[in-house]
């Protein structure tokens, strides 16, 4: 059983996540259209891990007792000025992810929800994470993006990731079982 207030915002976060989702794809679209294919993948891989974290949040609403509500998912940009803006929005973005994170966090603290607060801990330690390839795509690319020669390398070495699920995501998916 939840607080209503926490089951809300838990609810509004499985969208936000697919949201990011669907930026991140954006954005990978964006960069195969220039022929920057490692940007591309690294961009798909994130929305991949997106999708994760959306269904995490979703398992772990339905395993504590509580309801699914699931509301519209915004349609994200599709239009961008460049590289080095894809990067900028993407730190931004996770920014307010980890606005979101931490007013569920207040909320679910608020009405001495712990399980939630626990639970919530993975995704906290996540968005560090996250601000901080954010920002390291952001110094490597005023670095060496601005030459042609320093892109190429900089779209092979983004070409080297590659997904793999979020542990979490078969953990809430079998304590639902
Ligand atoms: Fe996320």
């Amino acid at each position: 059983m939840f607080d209503p207030k926490v089951e809300d915002l838990l609810n509004k976060q499985i969208v936000a996540e697919a949201y990011s989702a669907n930026l991140y794809l954006s954005m990978s679209a964006w960069f195969r259209d220039k022929n920057l294919d490692g940007y591309a993948n690294w961009f798909y891989v994130q929305y991949k891990e997106e999708m994760d974290h959306s269904l995490i949040i979703y398992n772990y609403v339905l395993n504590a007792g509580g309801q699914v509500k699931l509301g519209a998912i915004d349609a994200p940009p599709t239009e961008f000025g460049g590289v080095r803006d894809i990067l900028k929005q993407s730190l931004e973005h996770e920014q307010l992810v980890t606005s979101l994170i931490y007013a569920i966090n207040d909320a679910a603290l608020g009405v001495k929800d712990y399980k939630t607060v626990q639970f919530l801990d993975w995704f906290i330690q996540e968005q560090v994470e996250e601000e901080d390839n954010a920002s390291t795509n952001i110094g490597r690319f005023d670095l060496f993006g601005e030459d042609p020669k320093g892109l190429y390398s900089l779209d092979e070495e983004m070409n080297g990731r590659s997904y793999t699920q979020t542990p979490q995501v078969a953990h809430y998916e079998n304590e639902g079982a």
